[in-house]
């Protein structure tokens, strides 16, 4: 696609192809009911199903979710098991639902710190749904926007090494290609719960022009209604991909607009 379709489709877009959520307020929707922080993360996982399944119906193409980040190892070692037994059974459980919705799971991350039952887990769900070709849900666990790009980077160094390639054909497209999302479009909206604004080394390098939306909303209690709120706002954005809004505004001429479904 050139960079003028790209302008075009994108103006006319209503809804996100791609969102990519940082899950937070599990802890404090917890603590605000007396109850232990690891009863937040299950109400999350509840919550992470009902939000698939609103993305599934809406035609979102691709949901990222931030489940565990590279940083989280620093956590209280009692809440990093117990998030662990949680990504297990969630995990287990869900993906039989997720085959049959045709949900096509991905995992990233640098997955290999985590326990081998886990690892192998994760790995037999992402072949079990491999060929399904409805919502993609990619998980982040163990993930860093900085290991990705160091991650993309240590490959191009090898190549570069290999003398595959020349220091100068390395460019944003090549260093995209080394990324644990190559092959997914960049992220449309961005959303993140529990009232922080931002974005603790998430997708730093996808994230570049995806329409930011931070909401007060504690993870557990983000439901449709919250979901379709932050798709609004997503409509009522202009994304202008370093034009002016005149120019944009030009392009999206009823004769010439591509208006997606
Ligand atoms: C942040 O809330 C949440 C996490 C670090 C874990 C997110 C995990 C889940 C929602 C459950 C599992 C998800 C999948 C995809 C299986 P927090 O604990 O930082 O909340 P706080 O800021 O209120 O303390």
């Amino acid at each position: 696609m050139s960079g003028d379709q790209a302008a075009v489709s994108h103006t006319a877009q209503t809804l996100p192809r791609h969102v990519a959520i940082i899950m937070d307020g599990n802890g404090r929707w917890a603590e605000s009911r007396n109850k232990m922080r690891i009863m937040g993360h299950r109400a999350g996982v509840e919550a992470v199903q009902g939000v698939v399944e609103v993305c599934a119906k809406k035609k979102v193409e691709v949901l990222t979710l931030f489940a565990f980040s590279s940083e989280n190892w620093r956590r209280p070692k009692k809440e990093v098991g117990l998030l662990m037994e949680l990504f297990m059974t969630a995990l287990g459980r869900e993906i039989k639902r997720m085959h049959k919705n045709n949900v096509r799971l991905r995992v990233i991350g640098d997955i290999g710190k985590f326990s081998k039952p886990l690892q192998d887990r994760i790995k037999k769900a992402e072949a079990l749904t491999h060929d399904n070709t409805g919502l993609t849900v990619v998980v982040a666990a163990n993930y860093g926007g900085r290991w990705d790009v160091a991650h993309a980077a240590k490959k191009l160094a090898a190549r570069v090494a290999a003398g595959e390639l020349s220091v100068d054909d390395i460019s944003p497209e090549l260093i995209a290609q080394g990324l644990s999302t190559h092959g997914l479009p960049e992220p449309d909206l961005f959303i993140r719960t529990g009232g922080e604004q931002r974005v603790s080394n998430f997708m730093l390098w996808q994230l570049a022009y995806t329409e930011l939306y931070f909401t007060d909303t504690l993870w557990p209690d983000f439901d449709e209604t919250a979901l379709d709120e932050a798709f609004v706002s997503f409509a009522g954005r202009q994304r202008r991909f370093g034009r002016t809004g005149k120019q944009v505004v030009q392009a999206c001429q009823p004769d010439s607009c591509q208006h997606d479904a």
